[in-house]
């Protein structure tokens, strides 16, 4: 039982300021109904992460606008009979309560099991497995990628069965939340009426408070807790954390930068509070530093990308539009300056067996004009609206033959090949959403015209799901792992294709 004694004595610690507090401050309900979660891991390490939020969807998510001391723990059993590393952090309210523990000191490649305790009060427990050494060669990795979670399109269905696998990880990339009015209904961009199959609280998000009280809806649902508390995620984030097809300081709806800087500095620090993620990421002066590379053994290399926050504004108006000459402007950017070298770099260095680019959006240059003969019709948020960097990257890709690009942002999936001129450079893999755009089907309409006018694409699928990747030294398999449906509960998990490229050889076939 918590006491008002055990109260004092845990916030006496962190600040000693004549703070009063009062009995009310009390947890009215469950401290930790947002999960737990652990992310970023090292081989001698990972974050873990919660947030004290008894009431998830009130202000403050309940809490007393105090910090508040939380012990955790790290055990490597999972009945925490053998704690291998402890200590306590301060939940502070200008983080909303959050917690992030960067747990260090501890075996590389074998798993782990972590929790959190207030008094009184103990979260479920989480499990993260740390990577294997940067010098070891290991023999396979199996790791899930996913994202786009819109919580009104479905039920997260595919996070339940993601918490079933045997993974060294997630790659999340983005579209946590979505920043939408809630309600019943919704109108989609082309006017069309689009019916919730559960309610999202709040109106469209621009304050922190907006941000922070989105998250705390779409973390208490079960599936995603169980998901987190399974693996350790690398989480990145798209559009939607912030604002549809925001690009640098500019949203869709094109008002001044200076007034967009302000709402995507909110929901940066909302992102940044919500996810299991180094100090090196926490906003400073409105900016994430998010990019950064992970590796494992010499097996993979994995840099995570930011195509946001440095990206120049979308060409042609942006939307799925006809090609306009602007796709070909000289200094268009993607990455900005600073990340594309960056990026360089790490392909030029070629230091593991595989070199993959986990990032948000479609690089092959695709045809969307489906409907007639009018001519090409490009998704201008993607690569294929910004030729100059576009080409300048494979062109970086050539002759390395090893490279895997791992892609969201487009709730279907796809497989392709990404050519510099009449080569082929890298594989494309692109994962369909978790829940965004409801329970789908295998092909969308209009897909036979996009497979026929697009030949580089070699597998398209409408369900929802994820990814898992199972990677050896000679061939990198993805499997397209789908549900049959996200509109109700219960959803059942099948295998709709796996296709791998062999080391070396840069090609795709469906195994
Ligand atoms: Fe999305």
């Amino acid at each position: 039982m918590l006491t008002r004694r055990h109260f004092i004595a845990g916030a006496a610690a962190t600040f000693a300021a004549p703070a009063i507090i009062r009995a009310q401050t009390v947890f009215r309900a469950y401290p930790f109904s947002l999960g737990v979660a652990s992310g970023d891991p090292s081989p001698d390490g990972f974050v873990i992460w919660t947030r004290l939020a008894p009431q998830p969807l009130e202000q403050h998510g309940g809490m007393a606008m105090a910090p508040m001391e939380v012990s955790w723990e790290v055990a490597d059993d999972e009945a925490f009979r053998n704690r291998v590393a402890q200590g306590q952090a301060v939940a502070r309210p200008e983080l909303g309560h959050s917690i992030h523990v960067e747990v260090a000191g501890l075996q590389p490649d074998r798993p782990y099991w972590y929790r959190f305790q207030v008094p009184g009060e103990r979260s479920i427990h989480g499990r993260a497995r740390t990577l294997p050494l940067a010098a070891s060669s290991p023999e396979r990795l199996s790791f899930g990628v996913c994202g786009c979670q819109s919580y009104p399109d479905g039920y997260y269905t595919a996070h339940r069965h993601l918490a079933e696998e045997e993974l060294a990880f997630v790659y999340h990339y983005g579209d946590y939340i979505y920043e939408y009015r809630g309600g019943p209904t919704r109108r989609g961009r082309a006017g069309e009426l689009i019916v919730a199959v559960r309610e999202v609280a709040g109106d469209t998000l621009y304050s922190l408070d907006d941000y922070r009280r989105r998250y705390a809806q779409y973390k208490a649902d079960p599936d995603l807790q169980r998901a987190h508390a399974t693996h350790a995620f690398f989480h990145s984030f798209d559009d939607h954390e912030i604002a549809d097809n925001w690009t640098q300081d500019t949203d869709w709806d094109e008002i001044p930068p200076e007034i967009f800087r302000l709402r995507r500095a909110a929901a940066l620090q909302a992102w940044y509070e919500h996810m299991p993620v180094r100090r090196a990421l926490m906003p400073r002066n409105g900016e994430v530093r998010m990019h950064r590379a992970v590796r494992v053994g010499n097996l993979a290399e994995i840099d995570i990308l930011d195509t946001r926050q440095y990206r120049s504004n979308q060409p042609c108006r942006d939307g799925f539009t006809p090609v306009c000459q602007e796709i070909e402007a000289a200094n268009a950017t993607i990455l900005g300056a600073e990340q594309e070298a960056w990026l360089a770099r790490n392909l030029q260095r070629n230091q593991a067996r595989w070199n993959c680019l986990a990032q948000q959006i479609m690089m092959m240059s695709i045809d969307r004009n489906n409907w007639d003969d009018s001519g090409r019709v490009l998704n201008m948020d993607t690569w294929a609206a910004y030729e100059t960097p576009r080409r300048r990257l494979l062109a970086r890709m050539a002759g390395l033959n090893n490279v895997v690009v791992l892609t969201g942002d487009e709730h279907q999936n796809f497989a392709g090949l990404l050519h510099d001129r009449d080569r082929a450079v890298a594989v494309e893999f692109v994962a369909t959403s978790i829940s965004s755009g409801g329970d789908g089907s295998d092909r969308r309409e209009g897909s036979e015209r996009i497979l026929a006018s697009n030949p580089q694409i070699r597998f398209i699928n409408d369900q929802r799901g994820y990814l898992t990747c199972d990677v050896t030294s000679d061939e990198w398999r993805t499997n397209y792992m789908v549900v049959d449906r996200v509109s109700t509960p219960g959803g059942s998990l099948s295998k709709r294709a796996t296709l791998a490229m062999a080391h070396g050889e840069v090609a795709l076939r469906e195994v």
